[in-house]
């Protein structure tokens, strides 16, 4: 950045003091302050006017790219028609469009859609849900809930709970009771630049009946994974250990659970991760691209059994003590409906698919470039694993992700890992400025 470019910057800003930001270094963000001001498609424009390609959808959310102009027609008219209706016993007409035209795109058997904000409060329904339905079913004591090692599901205190990310539990406490933690299954020694699925690890599914024999079946509810692990690392599922975890479920009556907040709509190429892998959880939580990130919402999509299993009691009476002011918001709603007709009349999860090759083909050439320890791909999530400089976890990535911010794309980090999750409609050119980028700046270190 010059030093005019700088002032600039710094005249237009606001005062960035008040905000106090999410998963942010609030103090040094204030004193290089990075603004994203406007966004179309694939490029996202910087507050002084530069030019951004978004190899991320934004935070694996923009599937559709950004602001594209179906999706913004259809938030404006919902906002002119219908600001909010009330969200308890009262409906719109939106909400029950969008929950059938998800529904038609969702694995087979999961048939109800319920709607939350967040993929945060999709992971708490989830796994209140899957409480409930054993306590409904006469099995009050299923009350243990297993989630994995590196898992993320966001920051409530059910996903902080079932997550397995050191970071983002030690300081909140003693949180859920009763949480168990099957094994990651991320392996370099074995694994190490596989492209699509790692062979090795299927294995590791059945430390689910260890844990199932030290609790005892009886005291557990669900079993919630990532189908692709996103935010501890993007880590992939060996071939095979999907199936593995469902069968272990089945055989035991404990519920599974997906949390296909990244892998849904189009990112592992298909419409979720669910349908590419043809394993069917009980439960599936969703967010992210259900709106392409225009407005916030999240769901989740259940089973006919548990739907069904809900649906008794008193006539008129409230099956399920859950939902939120804003459950299926209209303008959420709407945004849900027009993105998921971009996604089918545009074809994106075939696009997603289609480029999958390609994509892989320039991530695998990093193989070779100075601390690249591993490079990950499926669909369109990608992952390049660098050496940590000793002492220095997380360094070396963020250094690389600040080279590539100032040389025109944005990228993310988890810890040492670089990942990629760009819009649906990236074309060849652009994934290979992706990469052409992030090799510069690993050969500039
Ligand atoms: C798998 C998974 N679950 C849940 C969440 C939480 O979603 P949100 O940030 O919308 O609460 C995320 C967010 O990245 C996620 O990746």
């Amino acid at each position: 950045m010059t030093d005019n470019t700088a002032r600039k910057l710094e005249a237009d800003l606001p005062d960035l003091e008040a905000y106090w930001m999410p998963f942010t270094g609030n103090r040094y963000f204030k004193q290089h302050p990075r603004m994203i001001s406007r966004a179309e498609g694939m490029y996202c424009y910087t507050h002084d006017g530069r030019k951004l390609l978004d190899a991320v959808a934004g935070l694996w959310c923009c599937n559709a790219g950004h602001c594209h102009p179906r999706i913004v027609e259809a938030i404006k008219a919902q906002a002119e028609t219908l600001d909010y209706a009330m969200a308890f016993q009262l409906g719109h007409p939106r909400v029950f469009e969008l929950a059938n035209k998800l529904t038609g795109i969702a694995p087979e058997g999961l048939d109800y859609a319920f709607f939350v904000n967040s993929g945060s409060e999709a992971v708490d329904t989830a796994l209140k849900m899957a409480l409930a339905y054993h306590r409904i079913r006469g099995q009050g004591e299923r009350t243990r809930l297993i989630g994995r090692e590196k898992g993320y599901h966001g920051v409530g205190f059910g996903g902080i709970s079932v997550g397995g990310i050191s970071p983002n539990r030690k300081m909140f406490g003693a949180m859920l009771p009763g949480v168990d933690h099957l094994p990651h299954t991320h392996n370099l020694e074995h694994n190490a630049f596989s492209r699509g699925l790692p062979k090795w690890g299927a294995h590791l599914a059945n430390e689910l009946e260890n844990i199932i024999a030290l609790h005892d079946a009886s005291t557990i509810a669900a079993v919630i994974v990532e189908p692709i692990a996103g935010s501890g690392g993007v880590i992939l599922p060996p071939e095979g250990y999907l199936k593995r975890v469902r069968e272990i479920c089945d055989k035991h009556g404990i519920l599974l659970i997906f949390d296909e907040v990244i892998c849904g709509f189009g990112r592992a190429g298909a419409a979720f991760g669910a349908t590419r892998f043809g394993v069917t959880p009980d439960l599936m939580t969703i967010a992210k691209g259900l709106t392409s990130g225009t407005v916030p919402m999240g769901g989740v999509l259940a089973s006919k059994d548990v739907y069904d299993t809900f649906m008794t009691g008193p006539e008129g009476a409230i099956e399920f003590f859950h939902g939120y002011t804003y459950s299926g918001h209209p303008l959420a709603a709407a945004a849900g409906c027009a993105t998921l007709d971009v996604y089918l009349g545009e074809g994106l999860f075939d696009r997603a698919r289609a480029m999958e090759e390609t994509f892989a083909d320039a991530l695998h050439s990093l193989k070779g470039e100075a601390n690249v320890i591993d490079v990950r791909n499926f669909g369109l999530i990608g992952a390049v694993e660098l050496e940590s400089i000793p002492g220095k976890p997380t360094a070396r990535a963020m250094s690389i992700f600040r080279e590539c911010y100032d040389n025109g794309v944005i990228i993310r980090t988890t810890g040492d890992t670089l990942a990629f999750s760009p819009p649906l409609i990236i074309d060849k050119a652009q994934i290979g400025v992706v990469v052409d980028t992030v090799r510069a700046a690993l050969r500039s270190q």
